[in-house]
């Protein structure tokens, strides 16, 4: 399955997307772990070494610049189908039966920009969606944004984690008015860090016509655990939760 955790800034897009990723690799299946965000920090909790040495895709110029033949710097020419099928193993780390590519940010151009950056990027997202058999992960950026890059637009399922607060719900609204935009049919939102009932029906009421699939309870452990940065562990209860999303997602594929 290939899924794009999405959200507003902080809700946990990336400890859900990154112990979703710790629930189908337990299986021995392939996950590839895609950091799309340009703050990029699921090296990390992932537990991958020595993360912060990795270079994000989007600042291999010569790579872009080759691949998307640009020639004399002069990024008004360049290819729409670049080669492409060789850069996932290339360029990605693995750890165990996970593979991590970050992605990185595109520094010029706005959001709908279609710079050879911009292309290169969509154009290996694309890929990594459509061709590749592993389970694909994503973490992106929070926010709307990335739609208007359409990065998220072959995707299976949209996962739009939600806080309980209302400023998390408008935003997974937007979220939701956008990917359904781009052709994404299969939108649903995890509650996350939720402390009581009043809390998970708090957003249930709020979120209209978004189905709310799971919830994740508050947990004091991952706040310590980033403080300490070592390997995210959860608790047999949130793994349980988080066992029960897949099982909703392999169910709404077949
Ligand atoms: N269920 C939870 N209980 C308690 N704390 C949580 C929970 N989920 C995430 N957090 C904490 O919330 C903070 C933000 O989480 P995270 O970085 O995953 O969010 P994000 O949506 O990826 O943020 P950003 O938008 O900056 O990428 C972190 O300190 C994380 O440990
Ligand atoms: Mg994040």
């Amino acid at each position: 399955m290939k899924i794009a955790f999405t959200g507003k800034g902080g809700v946990g897009k990336t400890t859900l997307a990154s112990l979703f990723i710790g629930v189908l690799a337990k299986d021995g299946q392939e996950v590839l772990a895609v950091d799309c965000d340009p703050d990029s920090n699921l090296g990390r909790v992932l537990g991958f070494k020595e993360h912060e040495k990795i270079i994000p895709i989007a600042r291999m110029d010569k790579l872009i610049n080759e691949r998307m033949g640009v020639e004399a710097g002069n990024k008004s020419f360049f290819k729409l189908n670049p080669k492409i099928d060789d850069i996932p193993d290339k360029f990605s780390q693995t750890k165990g039966n996970i593979k991590l590519i970050v992605m990185g940010a595109v520094k010029e151009g706005g959001s709908g920009c279609m710079c050879p950056e911009n292309t290169f990027i969509k154009n290996l997202i694309e890929h990594l969606i459509l061709q590749r058999d592993e389970h694909v992960v994503m973490d992106m950026e929070a926010g709307v944004e990335h739609f208007g890059r359409g990065t998220a637009q072959s995707c299976d399922f949209v996962l739009v984690v939600v806080e309980p607060s209302l400023n998390s719900i408008e935003s997974a609204k937007k979220i939701s008015g956008f990917a359904r935009d781009i052709g994404i049919k299969k939108i649903y939102c995890i509650g996350n860090k939720i402390r009581s009932q009043k809390d998970k029906s708090f957003i249930n009421k709020r979120l209209n016509n978004i189905k709310l699939i799971e919830t994740i309870d508050f947990d004091q452990h991952f706040l310590d655990w980033d403080k300490k940065k070592d390997f995210l562990i959860p608790s047999e209860r949130i793994s349980k939760r988080l066992e029960k999303v897949k099982q909703f997602l392999e169910r709404e594929l077949s």
